[in-house]
């Protein structure tokens, strides 16, 4: 008889348990802006994950004595809802996991913002977990990237990345929660696509030599793709706002004006 967890990430001809091709994202959809009150924000909903990120700063450190004379640092804190699961959590704040999350989603950014422009500051990067359903990580740190940019600070790429995974004995893209949790290996991957560099990787379970480059290839093949909604993301909340702008000014700031396109007039 097949055992449970087979069952669960089972790939017949050739498609996975949620009907995807092996190397198919799940739908995908970036939102800049989303919240009013954060120096930037975004939500990314990546099948069945929704996250939420938040960035505040640069502004002064707290507590103080973490303060660096050369350079800003970053905050990163990644927190799972306790509903955000198929089961209720039952317990909110952070945990091991959502340390080590924290910690690395903390190395992402650190390689990338250009910290030595804001000494003496901190920037606090914020990354919840509505809901989850496998690479919440990946997920969050995209919606991280996004928020950063809107929050206007000057990064030398947005980071994005993707799993890859090996599930019923063929390597797979952009696991769900049961090909993460009963598959038979995970690699969580984040690019600078600008330059290709590798900024973050881990890996679970056990994996050749040629599996992992094989890995890698599926990952730098899929992240093209995310980078493209998280800049169309940036460049759509930019349009909203340059509208914005332009009614506000009475359509003179040149360009397709605001009356051209129905302006409202300004509240004020
Ligand atoms: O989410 P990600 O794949 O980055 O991290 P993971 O630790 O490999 O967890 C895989 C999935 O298991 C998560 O996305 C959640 O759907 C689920 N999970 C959970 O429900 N509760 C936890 N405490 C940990 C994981």
């Amino acid at each position: 008889m097949q055992s449970k967890i087979d069952e669960r990430t089972k790939i017949k001809n050739g498609k996975r348990c949620d009907g995807r091709s092996l190397d198919e994202l799940r739908p995908l959809s970036v939102k800049a802006g989303v919240l009013e009150n954060a120096d930037g924000s975004a939500l990314v909903e990546w099948g069945r994950n929704k996250v939420v990120a938040a960035v505040y700063g640069p502004r002064e450190v707290l507590p103080k004595h973490l303060t660096n004379p050369y350079r800003a640092i970053i905050n990163a804190r990644y927190i799972m809802a306790p509903f955000s699961g198929q089961e209720e959590h039952g317990r909110a704040g952070p945990n091991r996991r959502s340390i080590e999350i924290s910690k690395i989603a903390r190395h992402v950014f650190e390689n990338v913002v250009l910290v030595q422009q804001f000494p003496k500051t901190m920037i606090n990067v914020h990354m919840e977990v509505l809901q989850s359903d496998g690479g919440t990580r990946i997920a969050g740190i995209t919606a991280a990237a996004v928020a950063l940019a809107d929050a206007g600070i000057p990064m030398r790429d947005i980071p994005c990345g993707v799993s890859i995974g090996k599930v019923d004995g063929k390597m797979v893209v952009d696991l769900n929660k049961d090909e993460d949790n009963f598959g038979q290996s995970d690699m969580p991957f984040v690019f600078a696509p600008r330059t290709g560099e590798l900024l973050l990787f881990q890996m679970d379970g056990l994996l050749s030599k040629e599996e992992i480059a094989e890995g890698l290839r599926l990952a730098r093949g899929a992240v093209q793709k995310i980078h493209d909604l998280q800049v169309a993301a940036l460049k759509e909340k930019y349009a909203a706002v340059s509208a914005e702008c332009e009614t506000q000014n009475g359509g003179e700031t040149g360009g397709a004006g605001g009356a051209e396109r129905g302006a409202k007039e300004p509240v004020y």
